[in-house]
């Protein structure tokens, strides 16, 4: 059987996998109802003729692009420009406490109303409606555009876009928000409009590199300075922004994988067998390198705030260590119920002098301060400079983090900083290991299991 062949028949199991049930397709349907029934009756109650109001299905679940089991419904409110963002979010907020069941606020450019209706996921959305993208006022305002571009043009292929929504569910790279750092639904839909079907966008992104530019528009593709996917309905956006350098790779390589061994594997979300704890642990001892890990309250913020100030608390003490000789092999952060910055170094402990490089001996006033200063040492001069040891404050990597978490703090995101103030535990060796970071920990030390 030829490759394309076994890729075909993969596909086709795969279909089943990604395709809503009619039973499920059904609930939905009621939902979307019942949901519009709900709406019918709030707008009717004098918002309509008020706010000159109306809503809209929006998102996957308009287009018939959500996948098997992850049906949730988006619809969107959408209020004229005159109306204020305050009084926009105050309004929203009501009409969407009011058509949902179990609602919940959560944060995205506007805060909006999630919720269940006819047990179904509903998130229910404000925006502007806007003639033209130009005074565009948030993120949002652009998925009536998204959807408008969109819907002619995903006929057909909806199929298609589940396939490649469950290919990187699978490999934990779908989703946009920081978390994920992957593709978000409407890249997923666009990349099928621009290369037709699933095999020819894997087939080809098999090619693709860091500057790859996709100009879905213009149906284009050549290199830039960046990976940059090209927003039909406004140039100047990359609506894979939010995309890793890494996880394009990991993409890539998955891609490739797919089309030399394909297989329905590619589209089953993997369950890792974990190492045990005696593995680890010996595993830790035996590579013998001083792995750390700081280990704090989890700040109460939304994950697309949380996970940036993690991400640049460790790559500070990353970065100081590294400065500091103790020659970091990596670092990594992790949020469960609470807060872990992991980072693992080559250098447990360091010698107790250090060598401070001084003038060159030319610099006749430079090394006359140089040497006023009261040290320890003899300055000695080494390729026509001065040189001077000194005794270190710590030596063990341990003393040089919590020395500088106790001075840096503010550098390390402000939330994440201030938590961190107050008080933090920091594991090393063997101690690190504890439930919930286990597996965090198992990747961390490229473990194979
Ligand atoms: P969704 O996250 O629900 O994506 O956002 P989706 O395309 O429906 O895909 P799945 O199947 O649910 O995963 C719906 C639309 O709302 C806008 C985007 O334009 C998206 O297309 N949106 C959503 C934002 O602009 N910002 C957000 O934070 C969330
Ligand atoms: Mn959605
Ligand atoms: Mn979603
Ligand atoms: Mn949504």
């Amino acid at each position: 059987m030829t490759n394309s062949k076994e890729i075909d028949k993969i596909l086709k199991k795969a279909l089943e996998l990604v395709v809503p049930s009619d039973e499920e397709k059904e609930k939905a349907k009621k939902a979307e109802m019942e949901l519009r029934k709900r709406l019918d009756e709030v707008f009717n109650q004098g918002l309509k003729q008020k706010y000159n109001l109306e809503y809209k299905f929006l998102g996957s679940y308009a287009r018939d692009t959500w996948l098997k089991n992850n049906l949730e419904i988006d619809v969107f409110l959408l209020f004229p420009e005159e109306v204020d963002m305050d009084e926009l979010e105050k309004v929203a907020i009501e009409i969407g406490k009011a058509v949902v069941d179990e609602y919940e606020l959560r944060y995205a450019a506007h805060p909006y109303v999630h919720g269940k209706v006819l047990d179904v996921e509903v998130d229910v959305v404000p925006c502007y409606r806007l003639k033209s993208l130009e005074k565009i006022k948030s993120a949002v305002d652009r998925t009536p555009f998204h959807h408008e571009w969109l819907k002619d043009r995903i006929r057909g292929k909806e199929n298609e876009v589940r396939l490649l929504k469950q290919f990187l569910k699978a490999g934990n790279l779908y989703g946009a928000e920081y978390k994920v750092r992957g593709f978000s639904g409407y890249l997923c839909e666009l990349l099928i409009v621009f290369y037709g079907s699933f095999y020819e966008l894997i087939r080809n992104a098999t090619k693709w590199s860091r500057k790859t530019v996709i100009d879905v528009l213009k149906g284009e593709i050549k290199k830039g300075r960046q990976f940059f996917v090209v927003d039909p309905v406004d140039a100047k956006r990359n609506v894979a922004a939010n995309l890793s350098l890494d996880n394009l790779a990991r993409f890539v390589e998955r891609c490739r994988n797919f089309i030399e061994r394909p297989s329905i594997e590619f589209f089953v979300e993997p369950k890792v067998v974990l190492p045990d704890d005696r593995a680890i642990i010996s595993e830790i001892e035996s590579r013998n390198t001083a792995l750390c890990v700081v280990e704090f309250e989890k700040p109460k913020i939304v994950e697309d705030n949380l996970y940036p100030q993690l991400e640049r608390a460790c790559n500070k003490i990353e970065e100081f260590l590294k400065r500091q000789n103790f020659m970091p092999l990596k670092s990594d952060y992790y949020a469960g119920k609470r807060c872990y910055l992991i980072v693992e170094c080559q250098v447990k402990e360091l010698a107790r002098i250090d060598k401070r490089i001084g003038p060159p001996f030319e610099e006749e006033n430079h090394v006359k301060t140089f040497l006023e200063k009261n040290r320890d040492y003899k300055p000695f001069i080494e390729d026509g400079r001065y040189c001077v040891y000194v005794k270190r404050k710590y030596w063990r990597v341990e003393d040089a983090i919590v020395d500088y978490i106790s001075k840096n703090w503010k550098g390390m995101g402000k939330n994440v900083g201030v938590t961190i103030s107050k008080g933090f535990r920091l594991h090393v060796g063997r101690d690190v290991l504890n439930e919930e970071l286990k597996a965090k920990l198992v990747e961390f030390l490229a473990l194979r299991c």
